[in-house]
């Protein structure tokens, strides 16, 4: 399927928000939108409004915000192609042609998911016949039900290197395809393609929608390597993709716990013991993807980890991945298993109940970094204590969400306080940045509403972030050694097309520095850089102007950034640049609009590359 622009402005078009919404919730009219329970956040009152006209629902309660699209998306934990083709299905809409390219593709992808489902299924049926007998012994012995080997679809790969090849190749599958699924290999030296998989158990790794498209497989004796697990390939994505995910969003809808525990074997045994959210990433510690994927089944999913310092190890480096992303709701707890244990083996010795309690028992985040930052840390002396302080500190300036972030500032401090007593005054211990770096954006943008201050200086474009986006700009111009680590943020921030702060980002994006002034003068570029640089400029954001340290620059760049691009400060530039061109229709404006909804949408284009 091919997802053009124009088609996904024809689908908006043909389905009213409400249509799609009021499935799920149940809405009232009033005047020109309709209002309704939040669906993402728990709420008494109604503040989720939904409104056909702008074509996007919105919760005033918790920020969700988007269109028919992203709802389908945020509800049902599909895929953004998939949610397209669903709503395509429902407003009667062709999905357009694909190119023979990508009918090509889609149809080679096709057949590799079909050649992973036969592959499945010939495991499964060698686990019931003579040759699997021993396996089968075996997950009876561990305490695996005849359901549950069912449900997870278990299978054995016979002790012979060709028996896979043979069967497949039988039912007419080409070899060349066969490879490319993972299935066989080609030994190094030539010769004869292998089965890849023999003499080892079988756990069939599903995609999103429940169909094999790769394989663990674990060795029942002592042979080495444990376990092997299928190659990447044009299917199977491991650092997108979750094992049982299919289940464990199943369950996760019908309010199970979403559990992530380190392997296949805890999942199962979790899932067995009643635990249906359980899932696990794929022999990899948590990606980026991985953890956006599970807060689409829920906001603060469990994650497991052995109470040894291997575990602790695999909690810290969790952490770290999460901080960036945390939002206000979504977070992660963590339940920390008695050393040596994993929820399989704690579940056969101590039964679902422990399991139950650790759950029940399982830390909220801003405990686990407590823990991580102070646990076995001497506190005897100022010097000792002021260290914890500076490395919790250095922890939360990774938070990028400002509200989270300042949240945890505050909680850090009453813990400190218990702990310790006092609180050094000075908060500027962290990342070794004050908070006076920061841009004034609360400032900022008070002025920039009031009448007086509507910004205009541009002269071309009603930009609410007009002050915002200069600051970016001068300091690059004033640090040009940070240009390397900012180059590519810089150039997704979206600037209105042509217009001079646009020509002066191109500039500095050539590899200029803004202090030739030959080039400056050639590019007529010189005033912009004058306006740029100004007191006005430093006075909001003084972590710009020259006399700041690059250290200071950075970190107060970052935040700027972030606070201007963020979901809710993006939505409220989006909602002004609306206005301003309903107000004075031209072209530049509407290239400006355009330029915000692109920024607005990188992860779809990204599930756009990896599903479309
Ligand atoms: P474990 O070694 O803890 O295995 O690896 P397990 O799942 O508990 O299996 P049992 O209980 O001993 O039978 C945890 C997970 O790490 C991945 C697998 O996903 C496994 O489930 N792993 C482990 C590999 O991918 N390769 C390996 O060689 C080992
Ligand atoms: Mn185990």
């Amino acid at each position: 399927m091919t997802i053009t622009p124009q088609f996904l402005d024809e689908l908006r078009a043909r389905l009213p928000v409400s249509d799609v919404v009021g499935k799920r919730v149940k809405l009232v009219k009033k005047g020109r939108e309709f209002s309704g329970l939040c669906p993402f956040h728990d709420e008494k009152t109604p503040s989720f409004t939904v409104n056909d006209d702008k074509a996007f629902y919105h919760c005033f309660g918790c920020g969700a915000h988007g269109d028919v699209i992203r709802f389908v998306i945020e509800t049902e934990g599909l895929s953004f192609p998939e949610a397209v083709e669903k709503l395509g299905a429902i407003a009667g809409l062709q999905v357009p042609k694909a190119t023979p390219q990508e009918r090509q593709r889609a149809d080679r992808a096709r057949s590799l998911q079909e050649a992973s489902e036969a592959a499945a299924r010939f495991y499964e049926r060698h686990l019931r016949d003579h040759n699997g007998a021993a396996a089968l012994d075996y997950l009876r012995r561990r305490g695996l039900k005849q359901e549950t080997i069912q449900q997870f679809r278990l299978g054995w790969a016979p002790d012979r290197r060709m028996a896979l090849k043979q069967a497949m190749i039988g039912e007419g599958y080409p070899e060349a395809l066969l490879i490319e699924a993972g299935l066989l290999i080609k030994p190094e030296g030539g010769g004869e393609t292998l089965d890849r998989f023999y003499n080892r158990l079988m756990f069939p790794i599903s995609d999103r929608r429940g169909r094999a498209i790769a394989f663990g497989g674990r060795a029942l004796g002592d042979i080495k390597p444990k376990y092997i697990n299928s190659p990447e390939t044009p299917l199977f994505n491991k650092g997108h993709l979750l094992y049982a995910m299919d289940t464990a969003r199943e369950a996760a809808r019908d309010g199970a716990d979403v559990i992530v525990t380190e392997g296949y074997t805890d999942v199962i045994a979790l899932w067995q013991a009643g635990f249906r959210g359980a899932t696990a990433p794929l022999g990899t510690a948590l990606t980026e993807s991985q953890l956006a994927e599970l807060w689409r089944l829920a906001p603060e999913p469990v994650l497991c980890f052995d109470g040894d310092q291997a575990g602790r190890r695999a909690a810290a480096r969790a952490v770290g991945r999460a901080l960036p992303r945390l939002q206000p709701g979504l977070s992660l707890r963590f339940a920390i298993l008695p050393s040596g244990e994993d929820p399989d083996s704690l579940i056969a010795t101590e039964g679902p109940p422990a399991f139950r309690r650790l759950l029940e028992g399982a830390l909220p985040l801003v405990d686990c970094l407590w823990q991580l930052e102070t646990a076995g840390r001497p506190s005897d002396t100022p010097e000792r204590r002021t260290a914890i302080l500076k490395a919790l500190r250095n922890r939360i300036a990774e938070i990028g969400e400002r509200s989270v972030q300042d949240a945890y500032f505050d909680e850090i401090e009453v813990r400190f306080r218990k702990a310790f007593g006092r609180v050094p005054s000075n908060r500027s211990g962290y990342g070794g940045q004050g908070r006076k770096a920061r841009f004034r954006y609360d400032r900022f943008s008070r002025s920039a509403n009031t009448p007086a201050g509507a910004v205009k200086t541009d002269g071309r474009v009603d930009s609410l972030h007009l002050r915002g986006r200069q600051a970016l700009l001068a300091t690059l111009i004033n640090h040009p050694a940070l240009f390397d680590t900012l180059a590519e943020e810089l150039a997704k921030t979206p600037f209105s097309e042509g217009s001079d702060l646009d020509r002066l980002r191109g500039f500095l994006l050539e590899g200029n520095g803004a202090t030739e002034a030959d080039a400056l003068e050639t590019a007529g570029l010189v005033a912009t850089v004058d306006r740029v640089t100004s007191r006005a400029v430093y006075e909001l954001a003084p972590f710009a102007a020259p006399s700041a340290r690059d250290d200071e620059a950075l970190e107060g760049w970052r935040h700027l950034y972030r606070q201007m691009f963020e979901t809710r400060a993006l939505n409220a530039e989006k909602a002004a640049a609306m206005q301003a061109f309903a107000d004075a229709p031209d072209e530049r404006r509407w290239a400006y609009l355009r330029a915000l909804g692109a920024q607005a949408r990188p992860s779809d284009e990204e599930e756009l590359g990896r599903d479309g």
